[in-house]
């Protein structure tokens, strides 16, 4: 008989994984404020569920495999082409088709330092080299770093803006500038998540970029401004062989009728986006001033989301901070897996929910009996 090797497919190796919470076993969730995952605490616009809702009805039909109409929506609202625009199972798989169009083992894939962690996990699975460039202080993004670190292997350089989880903005005339000067054999992936909170010039100049450059594509997404994380929709657009390329590898039925159905409606909702960035920029405002107040270092956000770290003295790790927090009713989320283990990451919610939070926090900070280390 013919050695055929080993039965069984090859033993799987583990990669960075995303561990948005940790090691929260034992602690009821239940109830639980959430301000740990960027979602949108205004919910979607009215109409959305009622649109997911009659498309369910029809369940047993498949829907568009083009997304036809949920693609003139986004296209007519951003004066877009919509021939070059792809749809995507939540942003997330748009950004892993990148990965599985242009990278393969040996080639690098760039990202500035203490980006969102997909872009690693992008390039582990490719095995792909995942290769970060340092940022400025503050968490600013150095374009003249980025660009220093691109070589013949690079493939992609993925660009979170604004970034999760630093909330940092990268100004319209530094994108414009890396954009200026990256070769022409890396694509540049402006990933917009949270451009609807951010200055609207960054966000309209990224798809103008993606409309006249061959080598930038701009992914968007549903869950953030939209609030519509669980329907898991997202959308690119680029260059025609870019889109193309995407298309060919998505999955053929990759957004449900429900979710496409909902994006129409959302798309034609206009006002509650606007209402949704107007009250994270806000709040956001106040979270940032509350946690300074506490002796948390704060950093100047543009997303729906604030990053700050724990003061100077405080006994407890990141990890045991959400872990005190949780067992109080508030997930926020830690961010060892960024490397910012003294780091939490919170994002904006209701007034009263962020009052409650932040004097929790103070109490962290300041070790009183919720800041008791021992009782972790
Ligand atoms: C910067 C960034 N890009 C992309 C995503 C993916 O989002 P989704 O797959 O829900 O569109 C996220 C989610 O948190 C994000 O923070």
């Amino acid at each position: 008989m013919t050695d055929r090797g080993a039965p069984g497919p090859r033993p799987y190796q583990e990669g960075r994984t995303l561990t948005v919470v940790p090691r929260l076993d034992g602690i009821d969730l239940s109830g639980t404020v959430r301000l740990h995952a960027n979602e949108c605490v205004l919910g979607p616009a009215p109409g959305v569920a009622e649109a997911a809702a009659a498309a369910a009805a029809t369940a047993h039909r498949y829907a568009d495999v083009t997304c036809a109409a949920l693609r003139r929506a986004i296209a007519e609202r951003h004066g877009l082409d919509p021939g070059r625009i792809v749809c995507g199972n939540g942003s997330e798989e748009l950004l892993d088709l990148v990965g599985r169009a242009y990278a393969r083992p040996g080639d690098e894939i760039l990202f500035p330092a203490h980006s969102f962690i997909q872009f690693a996990i992008v390039a582990w699975r490719m095995g792909a080299a995942a290769v970060e460039a340092p940022l400025g202080p503050g968490f600013a993004v150095n374009v003249d770093a980025l660009l220093d670190r691109v070589g013949p292997r690079t493939r992609v350089l993925f660009l979170a803006n604004p970034n999760n989880p630093t909330g940092v903005e990268v100004p319209a005339r530094d994108v414009r500038r890396l954009a200026d000067a990256l070769p022409a054999h890396v694509l540049l992936v402006l990933d917009g998540a949270y451009a609807e909170f951010a200055a609207p010039e960054t966000g309209q100049q990224a798809l103008a970029l993606a409309a006249e450059r061959p080598n930038v594509l701009v992914t968007r997404t549903f869950s953030k401004a939209y609030g519509m994380a669980a329907m898991r929709l997202g959308w690119a657009f680029g260059p025609a062989p870019v889109i193309r390329a995407l298309d060919n590898l998505r999955g053929i039925g990759n957004v449900g009728g429900p979710a496409q159905a909902a994006g129409i409606a959302a798309m034609a909702a206009q006002g509650h986006v606007a209402r949704v960035a107007a009250h994270a920029s806000a709040e956001r405002a106040w979270l940032s001033a509350r946690l300074a107040a506490a002796g948390f270092a704060v950093i100047p956000s543009a997303a729906n989301f604030v990053l700050a770290r724990l003061p100077e003295g405080c006994a407890l790790s990141g990890d045991a901070a959400v872990r005190r927090l949780a067992a109080a009713g508030y997930l926020v989320r830690a961010n060892a897996d960024y490397d910012l283990p003294d780091w939490l990451r919170i994002t904006v919610g209701h007034r009263a929910d962020m009052e409650r939070l932040a004097d929790r926090l103070a109490a962290i900070a300041g070790g009183g009996p919720d800041g008791d280390p021992g009782a972790t």
